[in-house]
Formats: structure tokens, sequence, C-alpha cells
């Protein structure tokens, strides 16, 4: 009986000890009997609302991480800046305060000037083409230079297309901006978008914005329709421009150090989950601006405009000089991988 279950006991260990260096054990660890010490704990902090798109992906990675590992890999989301803001957040990845982040690619264009080219307006018509370009030579080139500041970028998660809200006149053509305050995500693209039509660009952290329209810092800002909706910025503005000019989408990143540090089996847990849950996030991202979109409608407090296609022509238009500055800055080549397109 005893040699029975010595023998068993030498089978199931190899076995473990085999998968584990394949890199592809299934749950090795039964979650009743992992100790709170032996868990790998990873924090993964973000700026947005829970009910966010992002908001959403990353408390489903989290979910499904705890589910495959049987609880022995433990994500633990802080959404809305409760843990680190704008700004603080890529110094705590790097102090190892926290394990992973999913901010907006526009912020990384202070330490990455090339990023700033998803910020260029009216650069893509669609979302396909930014996947196409994220998954091509380009974005491969861009996640590589992640690495020259021990980051690692492991997805690319959308939201989706930016629209204006401000709080003193209807945007509809380029002159409706002069004179105005827009916040901007850091990122000199921004700045000199707003810049070309006479406005002038306010960067500032993501959870001061509401606070700035309120207390009328700023006249408006630039954001997709869940940001717009989750955070409330409808209340404190009186006009709603669907222009769908920028991209606004996000790198889930983690410290490279911490990442090789992880055993094999583990990377490819969430590896693999990450980009099932990219397939998701990227159909309900949609789905979330589109449904958001309708309840601002029904609430009926900001006034909402659809551009036209010919109105977006001329907006893009103006915002040429934004596309003069950044091929002054990171080259013609690197611009003319993206083509100016409508959504
Ligand atoms: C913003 O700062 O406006 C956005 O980047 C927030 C976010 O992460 O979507």
């Amino acid at each position: 009986m005893r040699k029975k279950s010595i023998f068993t006991w030498t089978v199931v260990l190899f076995s473990a000890f085999i998968l584990s260096l394949s890199g592809c054990a299934p749950r090795v660890v039964d979650h009743q009997q992992v100790a709170k010490n032996e868990e790998i704990v990873i924090k993964f902090s973000h700026v947005t609302a829970a009910d966010s798109p992002k908001g959403l992906a990353a408390s489903r990675f989290a979910d499904l991480v705890r589910q495959r590992t049987g609880g022995y890999v433990e994500v633990q989301v802080f959404p809305n800046s409760t843990l680190y803001k704008d700004g603080e957040e890529l110094d705590a990845l790097k102090r190892g305060a926290v394990q992973m982040l999913a901010p907006a690619t526009s912020k990384l264009s202070g330490l990455f000037p090339d990023w700033q080219l998803l910020d260029l307006p009216y650069a893509f018509p669609d979302l396909r083409h930014v996947h196409q370009l994220m998954s091509g030579p380009v974005g491969k080139k861009l996640l590589a230079e992640l690495q020259t500041k021990k980051m690692l970028g492991l997805a690319v998660w959308d939201n989706g297309f930016k629209e204006f809200t401000d709080n003193k006149r209807p945007l509809i053509q380029p002159k409706d901006f002069r004179g105005l305050r827009f916040r901007v995500m850091p990122s000199q693209v921004l700045v000199d978008q707003f810049a070309a039509v006479g406005a002038e660009a306010y960067p500032m952290p993501f959870n001061d914005v509401g606070k700035a329209l309120g207390t009328g810092l700023v006249d408006g800002e630039e954001n997709t329709i869940s940001n717009i909706y989750t955070q409330q910025f409808d209340r404190s503005q009186k006009y709603l421009t669907l222009s769908d000019h920028g991209y606004l989408g996000y790198v889930v990143l983690t410290n490279a150090d911490f990442w090789q540090s992880l055993p094999a089996w583990v990377r490819k847990v969430l590896q693999d989950t990450l980009a099932e849950v990219t397939v998701w996030e990227r159909a309900e991202a949609q789905k979330v601006n589109e449904r958001q979109l309708r309840a601002l409608e029904k609430q009926g407090k900001v006034k909402i405009r659809h551009l036209t296609p010919g109105e977006k022509e001329a907006l893009q238009k103006a915002f040429n000089p934004a596309w003069e500055h950044l091929e002054a800055e990171i080259g013609r080549n690197l611009v003319q991988s993206v083509r100016p397109g409508i959504p």
C-alpha cells in the first residue's frame, strides 16, 4: 500500500516537472491548496472605469487567469487611477510596485516619440487598419522600442475613435475651434492638432479632466464615447461632436524583468489568455461605445452632432500641420506608413 503511494507520488511529481519544462503545464495547482504566500500576484493598474472597455477586459483577464492557474496567479485589477495615476504609472511599473498596466499609447510618446504615429488625426479609416499596422513591421518596431526601457508590450487593446466635446459652441468647422482650450493626453501631435485650428491644448492626467471641465479650466476635450460616458464628462459639456478624428488604444505592458522571473508555463497561460481577451476586448469595445452613445442620446444632456464626410474632410485638411511636424520629428518614412483616412 505504502509502496504504491510512493510510486503514485513519484509519477505525479515527475509529470508536473516534465510539463513545466515543456512550458505547457495545464492547471498544476489546485486553488484550494494554494497558500497566500505561494501565489504570484500581478497588480494591474489602470485609469479608466471598471465598466470601460479596458476595465472590462482587465477583469475578464484576471478571472480567466485565476481559473486557468487554479488560483496560483492572482491578477489584482485597480481601475480608475485608484492605485496610480497617469504620469505615475510607468514609474510604478519600473520600480516593480505594479506588474501590469494598459496606458493609452499616447502616454508612451514622451519616452518613445515614434508612438505618436497612432495619435495622428484622421490616420485610420477604421480599426482594422490600426490592427494591421500594429501586427506588421511598424507595430513590431514600436513594440521593440519599449524593451529599451525594460518594458514589454504584451497586447494592443482598442478603445475606439475619439470625439470632441466642449462648452462654448458646436464644433463643426475648423474655425469653430479658434480660441478654445482643450485638455489633451501628453502627446505633441495632439498639441499640434489643436494648434492647427487655432486652439490651445492643455495636457493633463485623465483623473483631473472631469474637474477641469467643471471649473472651466478647459473648454473641452477629446475622448471616446465610453470615456465621456463613464467619467460623466457630458454633465459639464454642452456639445459632443462625433468626429471620429483620432485613435485611442492601449498597450498592455509588463516589466521585462518581472516577466522573465515567471515560470515558463505561467508566461504561456498569461500570453494565451491575453491573446484570447484581446479578440474579445476589440469586439466588446465597439459594442460598449455604441451602447453608451445610445445612453448619452437618451439622457439628452449633451447636444450631439454627427459630422458629415465633407465636414470630416475639411477638418482633416486643417489638421495637416500636425502631420508635417511629426514627419520632421520621427521621419517621413514612418509617418508615411499610415495614410490619411476618414472613418
Ligand atoms: C485619456 O487620458 O483621456 C485616456 O487615455 C484614458 C484612457 O486610458 O482611456
